[in-house]
């Protein structure tokens, strides 16, 4: 029987599709398996559902001579070395679209959170600090008719940008094209990444983290952006220099900053968490029942997929179809 291995549990909606198929292992011990482990587990495995936690390297597909397809349970695929995987012509997916609006609206949950002081009112309310109405406490920036900046326009981006709808803001975006229908939806203006971080009051990133995108902003970007700004990460950490955003945020060179994602998960810049000027969540940007259980579904039909000798339907290398 065809062999799965589950590097760590995920919603069970997924494992029963795959059960009457596959003979399916699921790392169940409530954590990662560490690199010796893993490559133990999956000798004999003919696919594995990884998660962005685990390294698809080298190391890791000469470890499993039989694997045919590795399914990240995950949108976005950094940890997976695609270039080998396709020269070994072993299949790459991911879980794109299920995902989208859940991680567009914890977008906005950050946006909200910075902008309203909403975690730091709470710790204060808490603490019994709160002694009755004040004029001057908590003063925050308004949303409606701002200026909202998004980097990367793709899927979730583009359902960020929607959702502002009532708020009657300004789009600008940066993309590798412009998208047509996008600015019809929503009038969303192409623009530079320099004119998106010195014109927007709102600047959130959703581009996978690449080469390219590395480090994509960083001190001279900061230093772009109006001191009023918001500055929103729910993509990858490393497209931020999490070193200059500490500075700047500590110089007050921009209001505030949301924070799902980290540079080097799950280690975090200690200084960050001093600042009453950022919001820190432990990347949940797809964490709703839903979703996770959708996401747990796709997985498995990228494998069934393979199994019926299909392209599996969320191919990432599609370029193993050359060959
Ligand atoms: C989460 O970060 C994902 O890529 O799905
Ligand atoms: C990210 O990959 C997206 O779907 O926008």
């Amino acid at each position: 029987m065809f062999k799965v291995f589950v590097t760590r549990d995920i919603p069970k909606e997924g494992l029963e599709l795959l059960k009457p198929y596959c003979e399916v292992e699921i790392n169940n011990l409530g954590r990662s398996l560490t690199k010796k482990e893993l490559l133990e587990k999956i000798k004999d495995k003919d696919a594995c559902i990884t998660q962005l936690t685990d390294k698809v390297d080298k190391d890791f597909f000469e470890a499993a001579p039989h694997l045919k397809i590795v399914a990240n349970y995950a949108v976005g695929f950094d940890n997976i070395d695609l270039n080998e995987a396709t020269k070994r012509s072993i299949f790459v997916t991911n879980t794109p679209d299920v995902l989208t609006q859940s991680t567009a609206e914890l977008a906005w949950a950050l946006l909200f959170a910075c902008s309203r002081k909403i975690v730091e009112a709470d710790k204060f309310t808490r603490a019994g600090l709160y002694r009755g109405w004040d004029l001057y406490s908590f003063l925050g920036i308004d949303i409606s008719n701002k200026t909202l900046g998004i980097i990367g326009a793709g899927r979730i981006g583009q359902a960020f940008a929607e959702m502002s709808k009532g708020f009657k803001m300004n789009i600008l975006y940066t993309a590798n094209s412009k998208k047509h229908d996008f600015e019809e939806r929503t009038g969303a203006k192409f623009v530079d990444l320099h004119t998106l971080l010195k014109e927007s009051d709102f600047v959130s990133i959703h581009t996978p983290l690449t080469p390219k995108t590395y480090h994509l902003i960083g001190k001279n970007e900061l230093s772009l952006m109006k001191k009023t700004a918001v500055l929103i990460n729910t993509s990858r950490g490393a497209v931020i220099d999490e070193h200059a955003l500490v500075e700047s945020l500590e110089n007050k060179q921009i209001y505030a900053a949301g924070l799902d994602v980290y540079e080097k998960e799950p280690v975090i810049e200690e200084k960050l968490k001093e600042l009453d000027n950022v919001v820190l969540l432990p990347h949940i940007g797809s964490a709703t029942y839903k979703t996770r259980i959708d996401m747990s579904i796709l997985a498995a039909q990228n494998i069934l997929d393979y199994l019926d000798g299909k392209i599996p339907r969320t191919l990432v290398n599609k370029d193993i179809l050359k060959s």
